[in-house]
């Protein structure tokens, strides 16, 4: 039998694991001591030695990012709006005054890494995820109140199947609206603090109505779920909650709806509420937006103990349509307009 190269035998032979439980052998690594960020390196992946009285296990000081890297037919691979996320990790890290890494400093991690491991990179509709990481290190557990001046950025990479293999199950979401995910200062960061306080909820719903997520309405305002953004979908028009402290910015989010201008659609950015989300859902299609599942179908909402449809329960025409226009220029099938994608050769 001819010999394949070792992605073409990851592909063929393994089915992929669970999203986010393989890892790539190399992460890239810097340090920032001292008043300044050391020099970025490429090492083997392995435990990080960290002081246990470091600020992140203490007071939380931690955020990170995801995305993905893709691999196209020409050989080359492409990462999907690369410098909006590492935007995105400095607004989070400034928020934490953690110290902010620099732009060109964190976007050659990414890309050193990315060549690094170009073997591991599967091929559409699988991708290559990356999580940048940023922790305090500062060893003083005293500093409750006092940031961390010493912190260690870290990316890893992990290869992820197709999150609609298998099929687009329609999700089934509590609709919660005493409660909120997060708080008015850090709603807008990706840090770890935010999914710990989306955990119980969650959990709590899965146990008691038998939802994938919850989506959080704090005071009837529809928000988004603990790791995606939402949105309302008709023929002509796409419906989101307008850019505020209180929810993250999606880069998948902000994507369709550029996406959806392009194709015509109205974009609608604007705050609605439970009971405006519940007359529209007989007419529009509801999604998830986000890095892992792109856009997911949203088929049935849990309120008030009752389950109402979410139109057919079915996924719908017009998710599909923008989903396939996103996943176009991602896997190469369409021209990048927008400059979204940045090429990286081995
Ligand atoms: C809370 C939350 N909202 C929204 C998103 C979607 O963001 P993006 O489209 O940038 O992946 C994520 C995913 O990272 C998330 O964790």
């Amino acid at each position: 039998m001819a010999k394949l190269p070792p992605r073409f035998l990851i592909q063929i032979r393994i089915p992929m694991a669970q999203f986010g439980t393989v890892f790539c052998d190399h992460m890239a690594i810097a340090r920032f001591e001292n008043g300044s960020w050391g020099e970025a390196a490429i090492e083997p992946l392995a435990p990080l030695p960290l002081h246990p009285a470091a600020h992140v296990f203490h007071y939380a000081s931690t955020c990170f990012e995801g995305f993905k890297a893709y691999r196209w037919q020409d050989g080359k691979a492409r990462i999907f709006r690369l410098h909006d996320h590492v935007a995105r990790m400095q607004r989070s890290a400034k928020s934490l005054h953690l110290p902010v890494p620099d732009a060109d400093l964190l976007a050659a991690m990414v890309e050193n890494l990315v060549r690094e491991q170009f073997d591991d990179i599967p091929e559409p509709p699988s991708s290559l995820y990356l999580r940048p990481t940023l922790i305090g290190t500062l060893p003083n557990i005293g500093a409750a109140a006092a940031p961390s001046t010493e912190a260690t950025l870290f990316v890893l990479a992990s290869p992820v199947g197709d999150y609609f293999a298998g099929g687009a199950r329609p999700l089934k979401l509590l609709v919660a609206d005493t409660f909120a995910r997060s708080t008015e200062q850090l709603g807008s960061t990706k840090t770890g603090g935010n999914y710990a306080a989306a955990l119980g909820p969650t959990l709590s719903a899965k146990e008691k109505y038998g939802v994938d997520q919850v989506l959080f309405c704090p005071n009837g305002d529809v928000q988004e779920t603990g790791a995606a953004n939402f949105l309302l979908v008709n023929d002509d028009e796409v419906m989101t909650k307008a850019l505020d402290t209180s929810f993250l910015h999606g880069i998948t989010r902000a994507s369709i709806l550029t996406l959806a201008a392009d194709l015509g659609y109205k974009v609608i950015e604007r705050n609605f509420t439970v009971d405006e989300l519940l007359a529209a859902i007989p007419t529009h299609e509801a999604v998830l937006s986000g890095t892992a599942a792109c856009l997911a179908p949203v088929g049935c909402l849990v309120y008030k103990g009752e389950e109402r449809n979410v139109m057919d329960g079915q996924p719908g025409p017009n998710a599909d349509k923008l989903r396939k226009a996103l996943q176009d220029i991602q896997y190469g099938n369409a021209p990048d307009t927008h400059g979204w994608l940045t090429e990286v050769r081995t």
